[in-house]
């Protein structure tokens, strides 16, 4: 099977950080509270920056470090749940900011499986399209945007920023695993703002009759516990699929980049997964959840750090609202 090779990473992460005992003047929590519940000890925020702007800031990086032309891109995709604009694509916005002529632009919405989505996506592209030779993937997310600053069982775990990767196609090992579970969109949503037309008899708000409490505005709505009992099932299972995809053992994989949500369940997908936490690369204590972002932020991170080496097999593994899962495991 054709797979990728990922040339270079970027990343972006806005000025302002928020700790945790910045969050307790906003809600009632404490540091304790959120250290051992979450593993979060700080999180950026947008400054006011759009969500475009830090997608735009992470491609440039990538883009720098692949030492590539960007009229070479011939494809860019975005992982957002939090666009600026319904329309245009975050996509079209970073593709204006970097040059890259040539490219195809659309956002994809899988949440915070997104880049695991996106991934794939890319190497589907390539696999079927011998012109394209470069595909910027990237991931942005301004949380705070939607984030309900009245919920302190929610607004504690969320935070902003960007990355990218630029990728090309290549012999080296690929596989992918993605699925869903749209039963459990109650559990996490935020509804798009829309208008309400004058011909519309009855106006249609409620996901779901049980757990929608007549919310209207567009803020993230979160069942904590669901989530977390779907996250601890979905991390190690979606990771096994795909490694049998790949066919290797799960011994094989040498670093997991997982979704970062909750220290708490990295930990138990470990466990489950009968792999040292040694394995697993961590940074939520520094940017908590950044929905799709967290994956490639972390593995940016984990890349100019020297954590991961050329030639090491990743799994980059992810779960979030949809319900949404999925990984991807290949050869750096
Ligand atoms: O990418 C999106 C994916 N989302 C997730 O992965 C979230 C998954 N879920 C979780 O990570 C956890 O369920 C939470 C971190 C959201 C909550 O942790 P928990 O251990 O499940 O706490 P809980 O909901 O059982 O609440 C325990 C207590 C409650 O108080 P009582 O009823 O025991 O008196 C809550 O009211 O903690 C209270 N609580 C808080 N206390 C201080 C809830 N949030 C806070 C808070 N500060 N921020």
């Amino acid at each position: 099977m054709t797979g990728i090779n990922i040339i270079s990473t970027g990343s972006y992460a806005p000025a302002v950080a928020v700790t945790n005992d910045d969050m307790s003047k906003v809600v009632d929590t404490s540091d304790e509270w959120i250290k051992t519940r979450t593993g979060i000890s700080v999180r950026r925020m947008s400054g006011g920056e759009p969500t475009w702007h830090m997608g735009a800031c992470a491609s440039k990086q990538a883009i720098e470090r692949a030492n590539i032309d960007p009229a070479d891109i011939g494809l860019i995709i975005t992982s957002t749940i939090t666009n600026d604009f319904s329309t245009p694509s975050v996509s079209c916005l970073i593709q204006r900011e970097i040059g890259a002529v040539n490219a195809a632009c659309f956002d994809l919405g899988a949440a915070c499986s997104g880049f695991v989505y996106a991934l794939d996506t890319a190497r589907r592209y390539l696999a079927t399209d011998d012109n394209l030779k470069y595909v910027l993937v990237c991931a942005a997310e301004s949380l705070s945007h939607i984030t309900n600053f009245e919920d302190r069982s929610s607004c504690v775990l969320f935070g902003d920023g960007a990355a990218a990767v630029i990728v090309e196609r290549s012999d080296k090992l690929f596989a992918a695993w993605t699925g869903a579970d749209g039963t459990g969109a109650k559990f996490l949503y935020a509804r798009t703002a829309h208008n309400i037309h004058p011909f519309m008899p009855n106006v249609p708000t409620v996901i779901d009759d049980e757990t929608d409490s007549g919310i209207t505005h567009n803020m993230l709505v979160q069942n904590g516990k669901e989530v977390y009992k779907f996250a601890t099932k979905a991390l190690p299972g979606a990771a096994k699929n795909a490694a049998a995809a790949a066919g290797l053992d799960i011994d094989d994989i040498d670093i997991f980049v997982p979704h970062q949500a909750n220290i708490r369940i990295i930990e138990t997908a470990a466990k489950n997964l009968g792999v040292s936490m040694d394995k697993f690369y961590v940074n939520i204590d520094r940017h908590g959840n950044t929905s799709s972002a967290s994956i490639p932020i972390a593995f940016d991170e984990a890349v100019t750090s020297g954590a991961v080496k050329r030639g090491q097999k990743i799994c980059f593994v992810g779960f979030g609202a949809g319900l949404t899962l999925g990984a991807v495991i290949f050869e750096y």
